[in-house]
């Protein structure tokens, strides 16, 4: 069932778990998801980000997430990442999604809480909640670039700047920098847990980590102990279906489209079971 991304993330934030949120540019994609929250009692979050239109254009995207979210039989939000406007996230709005993240976070702080009060304003109007990121997540592409695994503190979110943009924007959701990354890893990160524990403390609301694709389990678990209520994971995805398509079409003389989208889907269903296990998020509902 299509449910609030501010009533599953209280959910979460409350029982000390962190909910999926998944970039699903197919189908395909969003099949094995479904069937992965299902099998697992688990909720989850579909989304796709703005850079990802060119591949999966959100107006064709957005009737498969929401149709999907309706009939599952677990809790489901239609989420948009990283918008890089007003006008995108109100054209999500419009399409259905019930939350939005409206990324600032490359804008002077001032700039960043004026654009995200205003995008709060709107879709407060429309019922949707909204995710806003302060800090810098270091890109490298999802699915795509690599990164070092080196974090740069410079960039990490700052705890005072956080509850003052929290307390002026009346963001549902923030995601912070503290040593992720978006995209492949060339090293495993270490994140900087301390700096997310001061940011929970000072503040009570659901944290989000974004670049969750090859992060190490202890830093899921202290993150998921420690105040992060929801994980971005897009570049693992990708990842688990092109092996997995990869190896069907070596292995298989009679490799064709339809048994491959099925090969997509089971590839997809195991990569966001292993996430959900890994966020605790399984058995909820
Ligand atoms: P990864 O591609 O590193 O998993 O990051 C996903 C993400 O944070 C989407 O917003």
């Amino acid at each position: 069932m299509l449910v609030s991304f501010h009533q599953i993330l209280q959910d979460a934030y409350k029982g000390h778990y962190a909910v999926g949120a998944f970039n699903c540019l197919s189908v395909e994609h969003v099949m094995g998801a479904i069937k992965a929250a299902e099998t697992l009692r688990s909720p989850i979050i579909l989304q796709l980000a703005e850079v990802q239109f060119p591949c999966a254009p959100i107006d064709l995207m957005a009737p498969v997430y929401l149709e999907a979210a309706a009939k599952a039989d677990v809790p489901v939000a239609v989420h948009l990442d990283h918008g890089q406007s007003l006008e995108t996230c109100v054209k999500a709005i419009k399409l259905g999604f019930n939350s939005v993240m409206f990324d600032g976070a490359n804008l002077p702080f001032e700039e960043n809480v004026r654009q995200t009060a205003e995008i709060v304003r709107i879709a407060r109007a429309a019922g949707v909640d909204v995710e806003a990121e302060l800090g810098k997540v270091g890109d490298t592409g999802f699915g795509g670039g690599e990164g070092t695994g080196e974090a740069d503190p410079d960039v990490f979110t700052d705890v005072e700047e956080s509850a003052e943009f929290i307390a002026r924007t009346g963001v549902d959701a923030l995601a912070i920098a503290i040593g992720n990354l978006h995209g492949r890893y060339v090293a495993t990160p270490k994140l900087n847990i301390d700096r997310l524990k001061e940011i929970a403390q000072r503040n009570n609301l659901p944290l989000v980590l974004h670049g969750g694709s090859g992060t190490s389990e202890e830093d899921f678990k202290s993150c998921i102990h420690n105040g992060i209520s929801k994980i971005n994971v897009a570049t693992a995805l990708q990842m688990a279906v092109t092996d997995a398509v990869k190896k069907y079409i070596e292995e298989c003389p009679g490799a064709n489209y339809i048994d491959m989208k099925s090969v997509i889907v089971e590839a997809t269903c195991e990569s966001v079971k292993q996430h959900i296990l890994l966020f605790e998020s399984d058995g909820k509902c």
